[in-house]
């Protein structure tokens, strides 16, 4: 990786669920060193205009570069640009099949099968249900190429019910999977009952309390 801040993608497509890569890209923002480069498709800036009231200015204000979707010649269509990889937040099932089989006729199908050929992380938070056939093998497919598919599905053993906080939580799930662990969005489990023991000591060296969540 070259020196300065590292580089991550993160697009929002049409699915239900704008929330998930505004959230993406603040929390990005927030844990510094991080350069953001994002792309909202039409059905994605229709659906936060829906949902979040955000235009997509609104939302290309949060990240360091934004790119068009048609802009086919963008950094972020070719590998020797270096980033870390992509998130899809939140990912339709169209943009899903586009992946799936490397149809790469925006910056966003691009931008992931380049993601995928240079064997970075990509992350679709896919958001449909139910799934017939065809969205569970694409989900398959991508799997295969080293994809990992993300579906929002909500910690329900959150202490929360608040829609933002659950929302937050999958988002930090998420940057996890980047090694981005720090965000305090995400409500770990240490388990069942009584506080778990410290991280810092030897297996089998706990108090004997059994944990609890928090
Ligand atoms: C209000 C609204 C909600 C939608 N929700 C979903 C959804 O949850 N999942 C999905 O796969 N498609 C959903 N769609 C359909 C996609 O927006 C549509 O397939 C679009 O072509 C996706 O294009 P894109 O992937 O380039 O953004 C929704 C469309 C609208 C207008």
């Amino acid at each position: 990786m070259e020196p300065g801040p590292q580089r991550i993608i993160v697009a929002i497509t049409g699915a239900s669920g704008a929330a998930y890569g505004v959230r993406a890209l603040e929390a990005l923002r927030a844990a510094g060193g991080w350069q953001t480069h994002v792309v909202v498709s039409n059905a994605g800036a229709l659906n936060a205009r829906h949902e979040l009231g955000m235009s997509r200015q609104d939302i290309e204000a949060l990240a360091d570069v934004a790119h068009d979707n048609r802009d086919i010649g963008a950094a972020i269509a070719s590998g020797s640009f270096l980033t870390r990889g992509m998130i899809v937040a939140p990912c339709s099932m169209k943009t899903l099949a586009s992946v799936a089989h490397a149809f790469s006729d925006n910056l966003i199908a691009r931008a992931a099968d380049v993601v995928l050929k240079e064997r970075r992380r990509l992350v679709l938070v896919t958001r449909e249900t139910p799934l017939n056939l065809a969205h569970l093998r694409n989900m398959v497919a991508v799997t295969e190429m080293g994809g990992i598919v993300f579906p929002p599905v909500p910690a329900l053993y959150a202490s929360t019910t608040r829609q933002e906080d659950l929302i937050a939580h999958s988002v930090g799930r998420v940057l996890d999977l980047f090694g981005i662990t720090d965000t305090g969005l995400v409500e770990r489990w240490t388990g069942i009952g009584a506080a778990a023991p410290e991280p810092a000591q030897a297996p089998g060296a706990g108090t004997g309390r059994r944990g609890r969540r928090r």
